[in-house]
């Protein structure tokens, strides 16, 4: 297959891609979080080849993204108060809510729960071609199954060329980390995947019924997110982090890499960019500025990305504050690291 890409400037293209997409083609389009792969929610062949050119298990539900908030009462079957709250304070907006689902989900999108997620994203370009198509749309992150979300037209390119019908290219994402989502068809609501709307910003709207987070909630038996069990924004060499003091942890990174380096591997190191120049290793990648946890939000997939095109064999990464969004960047990076963190 042919995979055109499309520039977001171009009017006539969009029109073209939204037809496209309400007549079940896959169309790869950016929004502020990452860039997401679209089909034509309603029609379940469509998004079944979703799952097909991305490799995605079935048993993985996704998104459903819509333009205009009325076209959220044909998706779900109950619109809780506290959903009218979230919804007026955070979209459009990278905020994922979960309702109970309506008859009309096909149950490809839910992978058989009683429960959707919806998302209105926030970008112009997503939103546009959205209401064009006339659809709601079923959109997980446009990237390969595991490998790190997209945040730029060439990210997808590099993944999904040949298996889509059109890529629109709307630049860097903004937001760079996917969205955060959360659980309201429980007591309390639920955060399942930390993201741009933090815990911080939920608990203001919510007062206080406040907000717990999905490691939290004890006694379940499967997760209530099913995607949070696969491994996720690996790069293809191993990752481990090593936390602690600032110099502690460079001198430990540098004593490390060179072991590495005398047992013939080839070492990487992910970093901030206020520390880049201290290290030793073959590859080091700076991902942001330590004090900015947005900025190195927006760089962190594309550094591991970039870590793909070298041969490193291990990387060494530091850790970044837990503050704001940075919680959600600690997220992706320990999932990156399979958890695996050195305390200096
Ligand atoms: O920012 C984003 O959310 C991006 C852009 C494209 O909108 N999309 C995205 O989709 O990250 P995806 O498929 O990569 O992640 C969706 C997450 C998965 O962890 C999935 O398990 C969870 O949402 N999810 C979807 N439907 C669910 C449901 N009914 N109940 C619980 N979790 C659900
Ligand atoms: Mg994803």
């Amino acid at each position: 297959m042919e995979t055109i890409l499309i520039n977001a400037s171009d009017e006539d293209g969009i029109k073209t891609a939204a037809m496209a997409l309400k007549n079940g083609k896959l169309v790869a389009f950016p929004t502020e979080t990452v860039y997401g792969l679209g089909a034509n929610a309603l029609m379940p062949d469509a998004v079944k080849r979703i799952f097909e050119a991305k490799g995605r298990p079935s048993d993985n539900p996704l998104i459903v993204h819509i333009s205009d908030i009325t076209q959220l009462r044909d998706l779900v079957s109950d619109i809780p108060d506290i959903a009218t709250r979230l919804m007026n304070a955070f979209w459009p907006g990278p905020l994922t809510l979960i309702f109970k689902k309506s008859a009309r989900v096909p149950d490809v999108i839910t992978a058989g729960l009683d429960t959707v997620a919806v998302r209105m994203p926030q970008n112009p370009v997503a939103l546009k071609l959205i209401s064009q198509s006339g659809v709601p749309v079923a959109a997980p992150s446009a990237n390969l199954s595991g490998r790190p979300s997209p945040t730029s037209a060439h990210h997808v390119a590099e993944d999904l060329s040949g298996r889509v019908e059109y890529i629109i290219d709307g630049g860097s994402c903004s937001v760079g980390l996917e969205s955060t989502v959360l659980d309201i068809t429980g007591s309390v609501p639920v955060i399942l995947r930390p993201g741009g709307v933090t815990a911080e910003m939920l608990k203001k709207v919510l007062g206080l019924r406040g907000v717990v987070t999905a490691s939290e909630v004890k006694g379940e038996e499967k997760p209530r997110s099913p995607g949070m069990k696969y491994r996720h924004y690996s790069p293809k060499a191993e990752v481990i982090l090593v936390s602690g003091d600032n110099s502690r942890v460079v001198d430990t990174i540098n004593s490390l890499s060179s072991e590495q380096k005398n047992e013939g591997r080839i070492v990487g190191v992910l970093c901030s960019s206020e520390n880049a120049s201290l290290y030793k290793a073959d590859v080091v990648i700076p991902v942001g500025s330590k004090d900015n946890p947005e900025n190195i939000a927006a760089g962190l997939f594309e550094a591991l990305r970039k870590f793909d095109d070298t041969k490193v064999d291990i990387i060494y990464s530091e850790t970044f504050t837990e503050q704001g969004i940075g919680k959600a960047v600690m997220n992706r990076l320990k999932k990156a690291a399979s958890g695996k963190i050195i305390e200096v």
